[in-house]
């Protein structure tokens, strides 16, 4: 049975609908990525499942249970554990302590400091260090290891590696198999399609708000996710192609 699924979801903010009719399912230690180019309801999608925008309509079911009217602090005791856009750590705590945020909403299990350690060493001489001094990559390992802290059955991943060097991407990368191995399983929002390719058992892509293309790496082509990701169908002309993109990502190569 599917770990989490999402059925028929509609969401928004305010009067403006973000989510149209998204369906997906995510298996237990499975590895879904989610690529789209901005704006494509990405963030949204993974807010609504942690519970932080609410749904208008559909359903999210988690283990079999409707999450609908569980509020987003009880997901995470329930097993769902969000690493934001942005990562946002508590700047002025160390990253000690912002791990131990995390422990705060534990379920038990077997994630502790000292294993969340072994799957990111960089973090090690770096726990008394107060989080808003460090680097880009130190942060999302950080934040990946609060989420981890939680001990989480679903872990919510967004911008895996956006603003990061290589290096820092392959560490981050490197700890998944370590993450799944535990039994989590991964949805993670990557703006890197090759990275997505190489690294989810299926890829999701959004765009303007419903999925466009559903599939594992190997039975995708190349040119159906150009499609997919820059609505090379015409549905609209707002997302052109790489050279209308402004973020500096290129997108498929
Ligand atoms: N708090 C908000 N209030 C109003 N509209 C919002 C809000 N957050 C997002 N939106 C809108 O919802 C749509 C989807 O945004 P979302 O952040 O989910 O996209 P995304 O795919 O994560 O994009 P990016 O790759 O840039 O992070 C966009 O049109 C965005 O402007
Ligand atoms: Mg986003």
């Amino acid at each position: 049975m599917s770990l989490l699924e999402v059925s028929g979801l509609v969401a928004g903010y305010g009067d403006f609908q973000a989510l149209f009719d998204i369906d997906l399912d995510v298996d237990e230690g499975e590895t879904l990525a989610v690529i789209g180019a901005n704006g494509a309801g990405k963030t949204t999608l993974l807010r609504t499942v942690a519970g932080l925008v609410r749904a208008w309509s559909g359903e999210i079911r988690f283990d079999g249970t409707d999450l609908l009217s569980v509020s987003a602090h009880r997901r995470v005791r329930e097993g769902i554990a969000m690493v934001p856009e942005g990562r946002q750590l508590f700047p002025s705590l160390n990253v000690r302590e912002n791990l131990q945020v995390g422990a705060y909403s534990r379920r038990p299990g077997a994630w502790i400091v000292p294993r969340v350690l072994d799957v990111f060493p960089l973090l090690e001489p770096l726990m008394d260090r107060p989080a808003d001094v460090l680097s880009g990559g130190e942060q999302q390992a950080a934040a990946i290891g609060r989420a981890l802290m939680t001990n989480p059955r679903l872990i919510l991943l967004d911008e895996a590696s956006l603003g990061l060097a290589p290096v820092v991407v392959k560490q981050v990368y490197n700890a998944l198999p370590s993450i799944t191995e535990a039994g989590t399983t991964v949805l993670v929002v990557e703006q890197d399609i090759s990275q997505a390719l190489a690294v989810a058992d299926r890829v999701l892509c959004l765009l303007e708000g419903r999925v466009s293309l559903e599939g594992s790496p190997s039975e995708l082509e190349r040119s159906q996710i150009t499609a997919a990701y820059f609505d090379l169908e015409g549905r609209s002309d707002q997302h052109g192609g790489l050279e209308g993109r402004s973020d500096g990502h290129g997108g498929p190569d």
